[in-house]
């Protein structure tokens, strides 16, 4: 059984999309053992209850970033999720990852973007391609590595840019997009189906 940990800071409808594709039986042989979260009050973090999952917050009190991560690197260690056997998902987690814990879990870390890597990484993503006039826009799952959003990516779904679309229509648009392919790339991952050579991630059938 595959222990996945997933990090959240907000709404969390990535995280209910993987846990769905889980009970459904859509993805076979893990489960999501633990949900943290940097805030609290993270919607996230009630969807996790909900599906009775344990559901921890850390907060950062203001120490280096190294020793935040090796606390929620304890809070995942403590639930199953150990580096080298686990998965850790980001879903919507806000905070930028020390090297340290990036290189404990690589190749075992993946992150959701909602653009079309490597075009438009970083915050607003869907607004970056929006007013800079892409007609294609999507998102990207990828293997997580120290310089964000940069890692070999795993799965793209692109989405058409609509003549009236504004930031909250294209966004909705590759959400839903990014519902389907976050489960997807679990699932590969799931069934040992991804290895990585240099920046490529090759998918066996
Ligand atoms: C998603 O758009 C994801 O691509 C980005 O942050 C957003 C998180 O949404 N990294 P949710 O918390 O999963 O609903």
């Amino acid at each position: 059984m595959l222990n996945i940990g997933v990090l959240v800071s907000g709404r969390g409808s990535n995280l209910e999309s993987i846990l769905d594709s889980i009970e459904s039986g859509a993805i076979k042989g893990a489960r999501v053992s633990v949900v943290v979260s940097n805030d609290p009050d993270a919607r996230a973090l009630r969807i996790a209850r909900k599906h009775r999952i344990p559901a921890v917050a850390i907060q950062d009190k203001g120490g280096s970033r190294e020793d935040y991560d090796m606390r929620i690197n304890a809070a995942l260690e403590r639930n199953g999720v150990v580096a080298g056997k686990g998965l850790v998902l980001l879903a919507g987690y806000m905070k930028v990852l020390s090297k340290r814990f990036v290189e404990l879990h690589l190749g075992r870390l993946m992150n959701i973007h909602p653009s079309l890597l490597p075009s438009f990484p970083g915050l607003k993503a869907q607004e970056q391609a929006l007013s800079y006039g892409a007609k294609v826009a999507g998102c990207t799952v990828h293997f997580v590595v120290p310089e964000v959003d940069a890692g070999p990516i795993i799965a793209q779904t692109a989405v058409q840019v609509k003549e009236d679309d504004n930031e909250e229509t294209l966004s909705a648009r590759i959400l839903r997009q990014e519902h389907r392919l976050y489960p997807h790339a679990v699932r590969l991952f799931a069934e040992g189906r991804l290895s990585v050579e240099g920046r490529r991630v090759r998918v066996s059938s």
